[in-house]
């Protein structure tokens, strides 16, 4: 789990717990009513319907960033993983407050690179090569990583603005360290021309990261060794066996699908790219959609007259977004009709300085 500080943790009592469906709903909108314009829900897009459907606005990373960015609402109830939540909490005003209903709810690839490993890849890359080496993180990580990108001159990215990250970093620098998705990284690096022998793959535990030196130095991207494991689940057998059965089949993935499944799909983008394809798209198109299950059940649901498939025989989860269930919605809303502020996340000032400095980099994109 991150690091941004989480206050008075607390979880929905037993009783909540014996609510039907119909009397939870209705306490969600009376809470809601008496909150008012002080409130404002943000659902990312692989939240449980049961969640979803409360979301005053919706999107992937970037999007509910930017809306975040913007709201003058005093109390932001993020409905996703706590990274999305502490980034709310950077990019909004003092006296506005962001809560993650459910504060287990982290995302495991955030956690595969820590600041410590971080720096010390970092001090050895720059002694060695001598270059103008330039810090990129995903946004899907600890706050600390991103104040080290705004400290050494990097920035953050989603999985929607990637490209322009790394080209807006290689127009300043040499190298590019990436983190902490090797997938991300590696795929839109490709897309952009640069040959897999010009990237190199960063492990913390080997010595030099598990690379020759010299290998480092004719390097372009120097990829952090995390992933999504949700993302993993898709395979290009998976494919190829939906493209034998469906010839006419789009396939489209998320960037945090593995380079074969990125390599064999027509499209590749965020999730509210994956949306807008499927949404464009003619009456009876076949889609094959590399992502979470609860969006792409969702569109199933939303286009019956087009034919979706998972890229697998199952929909992946991604177990921390599921965390989130009504009732953690109800018990933190219904908290804050009473004043009583659990469950906020908040980054300290000294961090959330030097973060809002990479994270405007990438606004200003
Ligand atoms: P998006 O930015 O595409 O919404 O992705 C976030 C995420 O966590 C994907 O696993
Ligand atoms: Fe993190 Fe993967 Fe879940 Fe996205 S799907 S929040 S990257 S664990």
């Amino acid at each position: 789990m991150s690091t941004g500080m989480n206050i008075n943790i607390a979880h929905p009592p037993d009783l909540l717990k014996k609510l039907s469906r119909a009397e939870i709903d209705h306490r969600i909108i009376e809470a809601e009513e008496k909150l008012s314009d002080s409130l404002l829900i943000l659902g990312h897009h692989y939240q449980r319907d049961e969640v979803f459907k409360y979301a005053d606005a919706t999107g992937d990373s970037f999007a509910l960033a930017k809306i975040a960015a913007k709201t003058s609402a005093e109390f932001i109830v993020f409905c996703g993983v706590h990274f999305m939540a502490e980034t709310a909490d950077i990019i909004t005003l003092t006296g506005q407050k962001v809560f993650l209903p459910n504060i287990e709810a982290g995302c495991s690839l955030a956690d595969m690179a820590d600041i410590k490993k971080v720096e010390e890849a970092w001090q050895e890359i720059s002694a060695n090569t001598g270059d103008r080496n330039i810090p990129i993180t995903y946004i899907n990580s600890n706050v600390e990583l991103k104040a080290f990108c705004g400290r050494n001159g990097g920035i953050v990215c989603t999985s929607s603005n990637a490209r322009s990250a790394l080209e807006w970093a290689w127009r300043k620098g040499d190298r590019v360290l990436f983190f902490p998705d090797q997938h991300l990284g590696r795929n839109t690096a490709y897309k952009m021309g640069i040959p897999l022998k010009r990237m190199v793959m960063w492990n913390p535990e080997q010595p030099h990261g598990g690379n020759l030196p010299e290998k480092i130095s004719r390097s372009k991207i120097v990829l952090w060794n995390g992933y999504c494991d949700v993302h993993q689940h898709f395979s290009k057998e998976y494919v190829d066996y939906l493209r034998e059965k469906y010839p006419d089949i789009n396939i489209i993935a998320h960037p945090e699908c593995n380079f074969e499944v990125a390599q064999s799909a027509d499209y590749m983008g965020s999730t509210e790219y994956i949306i807008k394809k499927v949404r464009e798209s003619a009456r009876g198109t076949k889609w094959g959609i590399g992502t979470e299950k609860h969006l792409v059940n969702r569109l199933q649901k939303q286009f019956p007259e087009k034919e979706i498939y998972f890229l697998q025989d199952y929909g992946p989860e991604c177990e921390t977004m599921s965390s989130i269930r009504q009732i953690h919605l109800l018990f933190q809303l219904e908290n804050l009709v009473e004043c009583n502020m659990i469950n906020q996340v908040s980054v300290e000032d000294k961090i959330k300085k030097y973060a809002l400095i990479a994270i405007n980099r990438m606004l200003d994109l």
